[in-house]
């Protein structure tokens, strides 16, 4: 299956995403952890992208789309995928078509979490991330035992840089103006699928697998 998942930032993609490709036995392709690895390892595609990150912007689409099209064509991606924070843009979802469309194949479903901003302020400023295995906590939705530590693997957990309150509404903006149009593109194509992404994660879960099967 070739799955995208969109929503607003905190939406709980990243949280989802686990599951889902784990249930559909996909890889999960997140664009937002391979900018953060290139950030983490300094290389130039994440120097450049780093500045944008911290102010809550989208990094130019020439940049991700071309950074996507090299991940897609790796094996494991050749038989579906879980796309997780691309498409964000309009151009985006386009040269996604497109590429799709070159390898004799398409997009089969578009799931979109459907979350209010209350809800999702709340989720940002509580995230914490493991540095180890990058499993995403909560510090009040879902905390760890230990404080500060992964109940997964023992590594520390740390705030994001761009969950700060400012950044936080500059991403929120971004989502309305650059991303919040793709539930038209995709609505257009017959291809959304919206949940209500509120409640407890193992209830989401459930609501995005029923969605799936039903979808076919
Ligand atoms: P990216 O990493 O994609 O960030 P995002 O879309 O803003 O989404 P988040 O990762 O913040 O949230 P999420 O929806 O995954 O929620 P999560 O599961 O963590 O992108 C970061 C940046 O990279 C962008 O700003 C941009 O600069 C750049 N970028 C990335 N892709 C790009 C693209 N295609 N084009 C251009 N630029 C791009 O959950 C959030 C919190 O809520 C967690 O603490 C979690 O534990 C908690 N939670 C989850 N589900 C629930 C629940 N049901 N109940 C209670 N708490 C929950
Ligand atoms: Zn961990």
């Amino acid at each position: 299956m070739r799955l995208v998942l969109v929503g607003p930032p905190g939406a709980g993609k990243g949280t989802q995403a686990e599951f889902i490709a784990a249930h559909l036995s996909v890889p999960k392709i997140s664009t937002g952890d391979i900018f953060r690895a290139n950030v983490s390892q300094g290389t130039p595609l994440g120097v450049e992208a780093k500045r944008y990150m911290d102010a809550g912007k989208l990094v130019p689409d020439e940049v991700t789309i071309n950074m996507v099209r090299d991940r897609l064509a790796e094996p494991d991606a050749a038989e579906g995928f879980l796309l997780d924070g691309f498409p964000r843009t309009t151009p985006q979802a386009a040269a996604l078509d497109k590429l799709l469309a070159d390898l004799g194949t398409a997009l089969d479903i578009v799931l979109e979490l459907v979350v209010d901003d209350d809800e999702v302020i709340r989720r940002l400023s509580g995230r914490r991330t493991c540095r180890g295995c990058g499993k995403i906590w909560h510090v009040e939705f879902d905390p760890t035992s230990r404080e500060g530590i992964c109940d997964r693997c023992g590594a520390e957990l740390f705030q994001r840089d761009d969950d700060k309150p400012e950044t936080i509404a500059a991403r929120l903006r971004e989502y309305a103006e650059k991303t919040a149009p793709l539930v038209d593109y995709y609505g257009a194509q017959g291809k959304l699928v919206g949940i209500d992404a509120t409640g407890p994660v193992e209830d989401v879960t459930v609501r995005a697998i029923d969605a799936l099967r039903s979808y076919g």
